[in-house]
């Protein structure tokens, strides 16, 4: 696999991810166990974010502290993406949200687009596009077009869980971009769904199975 692609390995997210795959799990759980695989994912990429030095005063004395450097904007990718934004929100609250509005063509599996709404200091943020699933590539690699031709530079994309299909499409259309998942699944089926996978993301956050 390429070194673009960063699965995120932890107990946790084991844990986590089978509760999202269970065809049992109700939307509620759903929602809570993505929340928290977003709160790891969010830990992770941010390892590396650049820090600014600021002179502070402890109640003792004069320290020097952290800041991020850069502004930190999640775009998720509507409508599965929302369920990954409050998780990304508890670990780094002062984020601005973006929003893009794809939906895969049931047929083509071609995503269409319906809404683009991103704050306008793409160009100096750290931008983390957040989507539960990297099926076919198709709405991931349309949206991260989207956000370059904006201006994004420091761009990573967040996902779940990504078929290898997916990833190959997104390493050979954006080479310069960072793909971090949560699970590494088989394959796609026959209608673009990944195997063993959980189903459809969207439907499964919102209840509209
Ligand atoms: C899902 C998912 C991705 C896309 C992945 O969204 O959230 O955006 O499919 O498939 P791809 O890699 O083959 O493009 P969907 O189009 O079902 O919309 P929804 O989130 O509104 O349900
Ligand atoms: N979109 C989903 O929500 N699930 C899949 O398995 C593929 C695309």
């Amino acid at each position: 696999m390429n070194k673009n692609f960063i699965l995120i390995e932890h107990p946790l997210i084991k844990r986590d991810v089978t509760i999202l795959r269970d065809v049992k799990t109700t939307s509620e759980t759903f929602r809570a166990a993505l929340q928290r695989v977003s709160n790891v994912l969010a830990v992770e990429i941010s390892k590396n974010f650049e820090l600014t030095s600021i002179d502070i005063n402890t109640p003792l004395e004069k320290t020097i502290g952290s800041k991020l450097t850069q502004d930190v904007i999640l775009v998720p990718v509507l409508r599965a993406g929302l369920g990954m934004v409050n998780g990304f929100l508890q670990i780094i609250p002062e984020a601005k949200v973006g929003h893009i509005g794809l939906q895969r063509d049931e047929e083509t599996l071609k995503p269409i687009e319906y809404y683009y709404k991103v704050p306008k200091n793409l160009e100096t943020s750290e931008v983390i596009m957040l989507d539960p699933m990297l099926a076919t590539g198709g709405s991931a690699s349309e949206a991260l077009k989207y956000l370059k031709k904006r201006g994004a530079t420091k761009l990573v994309f967040a996902c779940l869980v990504a078929s290898p299909e997916g990833i190959k499409k997104v390493e050979t259309e954006h080479p310069d971009i960072k793909i971090f998942a949560a699970a590494l699944d088989r394959e796609l089926n026959s209608k673009g769904y990944i195997l063993p996978g959980l189903g459809d993301a969207g439907d499964r956050t919102f209840g509209t199975l």
